[in-house]
């Protein structure tokens, strides 16, 4: 049978040049931001539940910033992995101005000047409860204001290292407002604040938090007292609203692919950059998958992070992003 029909979609898809001329959404290097771990001493270690990302000694961090530069790929992000022992519950340790994360960020801008360099504002690497922030006098919530203190000290600390982007992951109200004038009064204007604006209470970071170790026995603690609801758009929007307004450069949705309905809202309304983060159980899922042989492993890779772009993200923070900057920079990248 022959049918009558002279609207084809089909003949734009016919060949793989004619459906590379007709493709709306691409990938570039320049997308990519590389969330890097680091920890003390000369070891590499593989993180268990995150196959091909390691914690990295400061001297491999250093060679990472060099391959992610090689590979045009903009940004690091850099998460520190502090010895148990030196966390106590207020998170003190964040404060000693020669601590791991600095060291690290000052190691990273001095072989790499031109490479962005973003630093979480957030207690929890260092707090011995894994939470964000200091707990309340009965040790029941996160307590927002004192919080918000101990973030503006800790942004300052971050730009003093050399941080370009400090990016407050912690979800207090407020503290876009107070980290930006903290920056200003220290002489910090040009530091940019990267908001973890809408950032859902999610059990995707189960595998970041073995990473740093902020997963403190064998529950995972609960962050939703401050972390968004992932039943909630319209709270999500607020967030982002609120942060806009205390003057956040870049704002971000995170996790990445359950919330696309998320990133394009914002993308949409916002007035600035929108980042977006696929979270370590978003590349763990996939690792897990391929190894099982269930799911192939590019695919499946280059077609979340093409999902994410297209729901309107300018910028990925990604675990895949060196070797997806590689193939990128060599033409292997097919969606
Ligand atoms: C905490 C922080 C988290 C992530 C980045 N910063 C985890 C959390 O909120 O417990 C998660 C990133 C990931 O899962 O890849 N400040």
């Amino acid at each position: 049978m022959k049918l009558q029909l002279s609207r084809r979609p089909r003949r734009l898809r016919r060949t793989d040049n004619i459906r590379r001329m007709v493709r709306e959404t691409h990938l570039h290097a320049s997308d990519l931001i590389w969330p890097l771990f680091v920890q003390d001493g000369s070891e590499d270690t593989e993180i268990g539940s995150m196959p091909g990302v390691f914690r990295n000694s400061i001297e491999s961090l250093v060679r990472r910033c060099q391959e992610a530069e090689k590979w045009g790929i903009p940004a690091v992000a850099v998460f520190p992995s502090i010895e148990p022992s030196l966390k106590d519950p207020v998170g003190s340790h964040g404060l000693v101005p020669d601590n791991l994360l600095y060291r690290a960020v000052r190691a990273a801008k001095e072989k790499c000047p031109n490479l962005v360099v973003i630093t979480d504002v957030a207690l929890d690497p260092y707090t011995s409860h894994g939470h964000d922030g200091l707990l309340s006098a009965d040790g029941l919530t996160v307590d927002n204001d004192s919080t918000v203190e101990a973030l503006c000290r800790l942004a300052v600390l971050e730009a003093q290292a050399g941080a370009d982007i400090v990016a407050p992951s912690d979800m207090m109200d407020g503290r876009v407002g107070a980290i930006r004038s903290a920056l200003d009064e220290a002489g910090f204007s040009d530091v940019a604040i990267l908001a973890y604006s809408a950032k859902f209470a999610s059990a995707l970071y189960g595998p970041f938090r073995d990473a740093v170790g902020s997963k403190i026995g064998k529950d995972a603690i609960s962050k939703a007292s401050y972390q968004l609801d992932p039943a909630n758009r319209r709270e999500a929007w607020l967030e982002v609203e609120l942060d806009e307004l205390e003057t956040a450069d870049i704002v971000m949705v995170k996790p990445a692919s359950y919330y696309l309905d998320i990133i394009r809202e914002v993308s949409d309304k916002s007035s600035v950059p929108v980042a977006a983060y696929q979270v370590s159980g978003e590349y763990s899922q996939i690792q897990a998958a391929a190894k099982l042989g269930w799911l192939d492993y590019e695919r499946t890779r280059n077609e979340s992070l093409i999902a994410i772009k297209r729901a309107g993200a300018d910028m990925i923070l990604t675990y895949f992003a060196r070797e997806v900057a590689e193939e990128i920079s060599l033409g292997r990248f097919c969606r």
